[in-house]
């Protein structure tokens, strides 16, 4: 017997899976998640079916490029940061289908949002899906050094990889 594919349309497109990943600025570590996964998705030709982004909870730095740092440490492992920063707005919590926050900070702004405005998205920590993680934040790069942001990325990448199983698994993509 054949599972259900529960993304599948009666006019048989894909409706596609819509992932948003959280931080603060929506220039560190946001986008950084949101190519790395990108990046997973290509790998296992599921390209067509996710919608991948990324903001902010603050707004600070709205129209803004990724961080040069967070840029730079990407490209030297073969990931491109793409996109703007963008202020998160309630919409996103409807039409997502899994918010993730970088750390509780951003989770707790996400669940007041969420409190005020309502929505269906799941709303989870990245940490979560990393299995032996030690703490459940993606820490801060911002005001730290170069070294930060390598350690964000290996976080990062295993946060993504575990998110990806968990989406394939709920989602029965194979
Ligand atoms: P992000 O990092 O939340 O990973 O994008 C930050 C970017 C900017 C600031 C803080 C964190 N800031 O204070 O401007």
């Amino acid at each position: 017997m054949t599972e259900p594919q529960l993304d599948l349309q009666p006019d048989g497109t894909w409706q596609p899976i819509r992932v948003l990943f959280v931080c603060l600025g929506n220039i560190c570590r946001s986008p950084l998640a949101e190519a790395v996964f990108r990046h997973l998705v290509d790998q296992r030709g599921w390209t067509d079916r996710f919608d991948i982004d990324s903001a902010g909870t603050s707004g600070w730095h709205r129209g803004a490029p990724p961080d040069a740092r967070s840029t730079e440490t990407a490209r030297r492992r073969g990931i491109t940061l793409a996109g703007r920063s963008r202020k998160v707005v309630a919409s996103d919590l409807r039409t997502f289908d899994y918010v993730i926050a970088m750390d509780a900070e951003n989770r707790a702004a996400l669940d007041e949002l969420r409190g005020r405005s309502g929505g269906t998205a799941q709303l989870r920590q990245l940490r979560e899906f990393e299995p032996d993680a030690d703490s459940l934040d993606v820490p801060d790069p911002y005001y730290g050094g170069p070294r930060g942001f390598d350690d964000v990325h290996d976080i990062v990448e295993r946060g993504c990889a575990g998110l990806l199983a968990h989406i394939a698994a709920e989602r029965g993509l194979r």
